[in-house]
């Protein structure tokens, strides 16, 4: 029966998929695990907003989706700036056709670490702002597409760390601000779920492998507020003390993919989620159990 159906779907060029005639905005798609569950999104019949500061890696990925057939617009931005904000909400429900916009994950971010005693309060603030006080204000702006009631489905994806679920030596912003947006997505579930069946959950995220990950020495930077280049990953040094150790506290002895992580908001996002709101789910091969 099932078979028939997609037969007549193709058929009928209806849309297909998990996510199918739904519209996601994902932030901080350009590259990473965002720039996998952009994909991953689209595969399922997701129109999908890539955000992300970064314009020229938000374009392609963007362009990667629709050129194998998918549905995506690249809409660049910093999300802290406010009228950015603005303008990607309105740039989703626009691309949606029918002024609806059923998922955000929110995804950006990048760490800059240093030890309680040497932290300064620009890291403090920047961290906190990206992290927390964005996320809160996209799903502020967004409350108009969230708050309705049409029986399809709903769902905020906010992105946390184990950092933010156990404390991290040198992470004291960043475990901070992934430990608040826990806060904000039990709100969010409480708030919308009653009367508008909007899920909220949170995913914390191990060591998956992106260049927020990778060898400091690389020389990556990301640019921070007012033009401040803040070098990111974590230094060989590092896990070069951790010698054979290296790995052996994640049940699974390897870090995860991009496309593992993505995966996982995927399912967060999709119809096999459907009664799961107000979770944090960690997905870090069994590490911290
Ligand atoms: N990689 C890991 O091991 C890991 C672990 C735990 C949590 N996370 C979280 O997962 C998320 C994705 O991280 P990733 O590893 O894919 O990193 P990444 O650096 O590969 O991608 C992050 C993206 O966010 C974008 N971004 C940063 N600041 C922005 C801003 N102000 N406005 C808009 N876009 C901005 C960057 O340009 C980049 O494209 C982050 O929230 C990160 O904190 C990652």
């Amino acid at each position: 029966m099932t078979d028939r159906i997609s037969q007549i779907a193709s058929h009928l060029n209806w849309p297909k998929g998990m996510l199918a005639g739904q519209v996601a905005i994902i932030t901080g798609s350009g590259q990473g695990i965002g720039a996998e569950a952009a994909r991953l999104f689209a595969n399922e019949g997701a129109k999908v907003v890539v955000s992300d500061i970064d314009s020229a890696k938000a374009k392609a990925v963007a362009d990667s989706i629709t050129s194998a057939g998918g549905q995506a617009i690249a809409v660049p931005g910093d999300m802290l700036d406010d009228a950015y904000l603005k303008t990607l909400v309105k740039s989703a429900a626009d691309f949606s056709g029918n002024g609806k916009i059923h998922i955000i994950v929110n995804n950006a971010g990048y760490t800059w670490d240093g030890v309680i005693h040497k932290m300064t309060d620009k890291q403090w603030d920047a961290i906190v702002a990206l992290h927390c006080t964005a996320p809160f204000k996209l799903v502020r702006e967004a409350a108009p597409y969230f708050r309705v009631r049409d029986g399809e489905p709903r769902a905020i994806l906010n992105v946390s760390s184990s950092s933010g679920v156990h404390g991290n030596a040198g992470q004291a912003n960043y475990a901070l601000a992934k430990a608040g947006v826990t806060g904000l997505t039990k709100t969010i579930a409480k708030e919308w779920g009653p009367a508008f069946g909007v899920r909220a959950n949170t995913i914390a995220f191990g060591h998956i492998a992106t260049r927020l990950t990778q060898a400091k020495e690389m020389g990556v930077f990301v640019t921070g507020p007012g033009g401040e280049k803040i070098a990111i990953g974590i230094p060989e040094a590092q896990k070069k003390a951790a010698g054979p150790a290296l790995y052996t506290d994640i049940p699974l002895r390897r870090p995860g993919t991009a496309t593992e992580a993505a995966s996982a908001m995927l399912a967060m996002c999709s119809p096999m989620f459907s009664y799961v709101s107000g979770q944090t789910l960690m997905v870090g091969g069994g590490r911290n159990m």
